[in-house]
Formats: structure tokens, sequence, C-alpha cells
């Protein structure tokens, strides 16, 4: 873009309005090309949004007051007979279309060890299907069911972007219709010094980086998925991380609940199984129901205690949520200047940049402060949020960490058990090493129960050492 002189005047008062006149420092030594490229990156930024968001990471440490637990509806069994006409108005929902998939994938594979976007990381027991596979072949099962296929969104990041799109054509989109998988990346902030201050990557580029997930918000309206979805008259959304493989990507009995409450936002919830399990933690406080961050909770909150021995903040978010099409479109404002509605938090980071000198910094301990909103702190803006319990056993197994707790090798354990409690459900009893159940077959325990009845498994041919049940073994 060719700025002329009026425009660059205006874009440094912008920054030196708000204290930031220090990004300016090597003006002088850059030329004619190295300016108009720190000033094409400057112009796509918000001076106020990002004073703004300075000021929130500062308060966010304001005393908690007075939360409570929430309430939940209960539906740790996914086949609860009470909940049957929930699920067959989530099922009209989803056969008319009104309800779209949306992954925020964002965040790359880094504390998985992982070089590449995470959605490619395998996740099933025996196939090692990626997760962006497994959640395809369970919009591919719906696509069957109702005979269209239903929207995709996926959200990258500029690190991610071209990767996760060549990924996918490069598979053919796993069969789905290419025409209804939209990729669009994720907004960008500048990163700060611990004192507030932008960093500078090079003397004419500041260091940036993705905006968290809250940003999606504001990134499928100015994306033009929001105007899809108005267009398609998609109602619903229904959201999840790209880390969980065992999530219900598309939940009837969810959405007939959300439908029924009339709510603009619903989420589900888990039991956790420790304070200190790095899960957000559910809590009313006055009339608005939120999720503390692990990062931000008082141990005195996490670790209170019933008289029972259970914990009395013991609901954890996995991340699931359904969000009204409108609701977004209002948290997230539709002018591109107009602050969203979300809360900015602080991450400490190790950050390299340049320091005062021009000097390249390496850090050895956290030096910098990246600014992320977090998509769960709509919950508050939400008109009748609903929160919904489930059985974690069903559908919580992510991936996050290259050994241990919420590795691969974690949740293909978790995959197998639920496998195995689904084979239970419908009369047999597997003691295998190795199950793996295609989402194509049944994404859910409901539609297990649905398909085996129409098409019985023999469950004496189980009695291998592995076991995979897909379409074709109908
Ligand atoms: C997250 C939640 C936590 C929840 C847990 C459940 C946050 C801040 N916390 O923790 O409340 O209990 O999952 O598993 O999210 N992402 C983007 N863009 C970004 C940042 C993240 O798309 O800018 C995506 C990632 O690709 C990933 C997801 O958001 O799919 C979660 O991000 P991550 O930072 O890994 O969160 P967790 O610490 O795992």
């Amino acid at each position: 873009m060719s700025l002329n002189l009026k425009d660059e005047k205006k874009i440094k008062d912008s920054f030196a309005l708000i204290g930031q006149e220090q990004i300016f420092r090597f003006w002088d030594d850059l030329n004619k090309t190295e300016r108009s490229i720190l000033l094409d990156q400057l112009i796509k930024i918000d001076p106020l949004e990002c004073q703004g968001a300075w000021k929130e990471i500062n308060l966010s440490s304001t005393p908690i007051l007075n939360p409570q637990p929430p309430s939940a509806i209960n539906s740790t069994d996914p086949l609860n007979s009470t909940l049957v006409s929930m699920h067959e108005s989530g099922e009209e929902m989803l056969a008319k279309g009104k309800v779209a998939a949306f992954t925020v994938a964002g965040g790359q594979g880094t504390r998985l060890g992982y070089d590449g976007p995470k959605g490619t990381f395998s996740c099933t027991p025996i196939k090692k299907h990626s997760l962006f596979q497994h959640f395809a072949e369970n919009l591919s099962f719906f696509t069957k069911r109702f005979g269209k296929c239903p929207r995709w969104f996926i959200m990258t990041s500029h690190e991610n972007h071209a990767q996760t799109k060549q990924y996918f054509e490069r598979n053919q989109f796993f069969g789905l219709d290419k025409n209804k998988v939209t990729f669009f990346q994720q907004g960008m902030m500048p990163v700060f010094s611990m004192d507030g201050k932008m960093l500078l990557q090079e003397k004419n580029q500041l260091v940036m980086s993705p905006n968290g997930h809250g940003g999606s918000l504001k990134a499928l309206v100015e994306s033009g998925s929001i105007g899809l979805m108005e267009e398609e008259e998609i109602d619903c959304i229904s959201y999840f991380q790209v880390d969980n493989p065992m999530v219900y990507c598309m939940d009837p009995t969810f959405i007939g609940l959300h439908k029924a409450s009339g709510s603009d936002m619903s989420s589900k919830a888990v039991k956790k199984l420790s304070p200190k399990e790095r899960v957000g933690t559910f809590v009313q406080i006055g009339e608005t129901l939120q999720v503390m961050e692990y990062s931000d909770i008082p141990p005195q909150i996490s670790s209170e205690k019933l008289k029972d021995g259970c914990l009395r903040f013991g609901l954890g978010s996995i991340a699931i949520h359904l969000l009204e099409r409108n609701f977004v479109k209002r948290v997230a404002g539709s002018k591109k200047t107009k602050r969203q509605g979300l809360k900015y938090h602080g991450a400490h980071k190790k950050v390299c940049c340049l320091d005062n000198n021009g000097s390249r910094v390496h850090p050895q301990k956290p030096n910098a402060i990246k600014a992320e909103t977090f998509v769960f702190d709509a919950l508050p803006l939400a008109h009748d949020p609903l929160l919904m319990e489930i059985n974690r056993k069903e559908e919580f197994g992510p991936i996050k960490n290259l050994s241990g707790s919420d590795s691969r090798a974690s949740s293909e354990k978790l995959q197998i058990s639920r496998n195995q409690r689904w084979i239970k459900v419908v009369g047999g009893v597997v003691k295998l090493n190795k199950i793996e159940i295609s989402p194509l077959f049944a994404p859910t325990l409901p539609y297990f129960l649905e398909q085996t009845s129409k098409f019985p498994i023999d469950l004496k041919k189980l009695s291998k050492e592995s076991a995979l049940i897909e379409l074709q073994n109908t």
C-alpha cells in the first residue's frame, strides 16, 4: 500500500497518543521501503484497542466477589430417556441445516513438540487418523444422514493457514464437499514488554501474536462467515477446539437443549479431576455465568471442598459451546474499529525481540506479555446461558502434551475405553487392547446404539487383539 506523508503523520500520531512512540525508535535508520513496511503493518492495528487491551490486562487481578457454584443440566448419561425429545429437536435443526461446525485451530502443536498445524496430528488408536480427518468423518456421518454436508468453519492463524488449507486439498477434504469448508485466519495483536511497550521484532516490524480464540468471534464476522450463515439461514454454531478427538462435533441433545432454553450461548461442563486440573472452572457471579481460567483462579476457590469431599467449584470447561449466530455478531461488533466485548488477558512469555539499541534479545525468562481474549468470556454477555454437565469419559480426551496427561497416549486410552463401553451397551464384553469405532459408523453413543440395531455387530468377531468398526463392516 502506498502511504503519503499525511498518512504517515496520522499513523505516527495515533501511536504516540497511546504512549507507543518507541516503535519509531529506528525510523531514521530505515530506508523508504523499510518505512512503508512498518506503516503497512501499523495501519492494520487499532491503537485504541491495544491501549484498552493493556489496561484490561492490568485490571485482570481484581478480586472476585462471592462466586457461587453454577447450576447445570445433568446429561451425564447420553442415553437418558428424559432427553430423547431434546435429541429429536436437535436432529431436526441439523436436518434443516441450521447448525454449522466451528473448529478453532489457530494454535501450533508447540507443547506437543510437533512442527505443524495441530489438526494434522494423528489421534486415533488404530487408523492413526489426524484430528482434522477425524472431525471430517464426524461431519460426513451427518452428510450421509441428512443428505447435505454441514458447513464447517475452521479458524487458523497466520502461522498455519496455508499449511492447513494445503493439507485439506492434498487429502481431497476427506470426502467432504470442499465448498462447505471455510478457512479463515484469526486476528493478531502486538506483544507488549512487561511495562506495556510494544516490542519490535525488526527495526521496522512489531512482534505480533494471535489474539486468542476469543478473536474467533470477530474473525467470524470479518471473514464473511457470519454473512454466509445469514444467507444460508444457519442460526447456530457448534464450537470446539482442535485438540479433542472425543468431542461430539454435532450433538443433537445439546443443540435441542440450547434451542429450548433460548440461550445465546451454551457450554458443556465436566467434573474436574482435581483443583489443579488445567481446565477453566465454571462459577456463578451474581447473575452471570463465567469461566475462571486455570491460570487465573485463586487457589482458595479452586480447592474449596464440600462436606462430602467434592470440590465446591467442581465443574470444568472442556471448551465446547453452542453460539447463536446473532449473538456472535453482537459480541464481535459489526464495525472493524469497534472494540469487541471480550476482555483481554495477559500471558507471560519468552519472546525474542530487539532491545533499545537494536540488538536481538533471546530471553531466558518471560520478558513479554501476549494479549489474548477467550471465547468463554462471552458467557457473561449471553442471555440465558445454559450449562450442560456431561460425562468426561464420554467426550473429553484432549491431546495437548507430548507425554503424561492430555497426551496422544492418554487420549487413545480414553478413546479405547469409551469404545469398550459402547460395545458393552450393545451387549458385548470387550477386552481388546485396541478398538476404534469410526465416526463414519457412529459419532456418538446414541447413534452407535441406533446403528448397531440396524446393522448388528458380530461381537464374536471382536475377540482378536484389536478391532475396527467402520462403515464397511456393516
Ligand atoms: C483450554 C481452555 C481451558 C479449557 C481447556 C480444555 C483457554 C485459554 N483455555 O486450555 O479453559 O478448560 O482448553 O481442554 O483456551 N487457539 C486458537 N487461537 C489462539 C489460541 C488458541 O485457535 O490464539 C485454539 C488452539 O488451537 C486450541 C484451543 O484454542 O484448539 C485451546 O488453546 P490452548 O491455548 O491450548 O488452551 P489450553 O491451555 O489447552
